[in-house]
């Protein structure tokens, strides 16, 4: 019987968590967690993100700032922006939701973040303590994260003997994913464009993650037999059977036949997505702990 993950669920419980844990740190040491959110620009779909991400922090107990900034914004205003919040001892957390319009050069701003606010984790200070494995210093991308969270729940928290690929090794996703697969002590292998013969490797994962942005790639033939596929890929792909000119989201792996071959696999939508969020939200509670010198709760 193939075990299909809530990610919903998963994530409620990771919220339900950073909600305790922002109450107590508010109780014991007077301070309430605060969350920064800055957009630049009129893309409706960041502008989505952003609300739910500023919606999500009040709703943790959070003090929630969120700035919209025009898209004719220069890189020193924003750059400015980014001093003035780094400065803001009420404020924990800083994410600049990206992509940033084209006239910006997106590497500046995230790296002028100061690495203890940076709460998506890219920073490349949080990058280097994930790869020498220093898990307790730094803050982790909240999407490989939010994977790992499902691998755990699965696992346990040692993968010792386990084979785990990774297919994609983007900064934002594959590397912090492989990283957190191998501080678990998985044998893990990174896939990508160049890979001979994918599908041989795949077949060797007990853990499978796709997050390749291509519909339905990872075929059942793929897959292990009582694997673990994690689906993080998110593709918008026509669905004439709804209506003209409708679509659906669909994710890197070809779920219905590949779920008769994996034991546990998550669906697109409803699956890591929903983790993100909930993941930010405990990344920045996470560093509200460290700021006031506390132990910093694990999720
Ligand atoms: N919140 C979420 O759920 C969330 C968050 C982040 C990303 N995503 C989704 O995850 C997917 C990947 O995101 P990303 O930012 O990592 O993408 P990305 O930067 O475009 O990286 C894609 C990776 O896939 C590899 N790749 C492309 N075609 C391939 C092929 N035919 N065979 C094997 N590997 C191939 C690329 O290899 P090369 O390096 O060789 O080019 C690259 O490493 C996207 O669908 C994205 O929407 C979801």
């Amino acid at each position: 019987m193939t075990t299909v993950i809530d990610g919903k669920q998963v994530a409620a419980s990771v919220i339900d968590a950073v909600k305790t844990a922002s109450q107590a740190l508010k109780d014991q040491a007077g301070v309430k967690t605060g969350l920064a959110v800055v957009i630049v620009g009129n893309d409706p779909a960041s502008h989505a993100y952003v609300s739910s991400k500023s919606k999500m922090a009040k709703e943790c107990g959070f003090t929630s700032v969120q700035h919209t900034l025009p898209e004719e914004t220069t890189q020193e205003d924003l750059a400015a922006l980014v001093q003035t919040l780094n400065k803001d001892e009420t404020l924990h957390g800083i994410l600049v939701q990206l992509p940033l319009p084209k006239h910006f050069n997106s590497e500046a701003i995230i790296q002028s973040i100061l690495p203890e606010k940076d709460v998506d984790g890219l920073h490349v200070v949080n990058a280097g303590k994930l790869a020498t494995g220093d898990l307790d210093g730094g803050l982790v991308s909240c999407t490989p994260a939010g994977a790992m969270v499902f691998v755990k729940r699965t696992h346990g928290e040692d993968l010792s003997g386990l084979n785990a690929v990774v297919i994609g090794r983007s900064n934002l996703f594959g590397k912090p994913m492989a990283q957190l697969l191998l501080a678990a002590n998985a044998t893990v292998t990174i896939a990508h464009s160049r890979t001979k013969d994918l599908a041989a490797v795949c077949r060797n994962a007990d853990i499978l993650v796709a997050a390749v942005g291509r519909p339905e790639m990872v075929k059942a033939d793929w897959v292990k037999p009582g694997a673990t596929v994690i689906d993080v890929g998110i593709n918008r792909i026509a669905a004439p059977e709804k209506g003209e000119g409708k679509s659906r989201l669909v994710g890197d792996v070809a779920f219905d036949e590949c779920a008769k071959v994996a034991a546990v696999i998550t669906p697109v939508p409803g699956g890591v997505g929903p983790m993100t969020i909930a993941m930010l939200m405990a990344n920045t509670v996470i560093a509200a702990y460290r700021k006031a010198g506390k132990t910093a709760p694990k999720f």
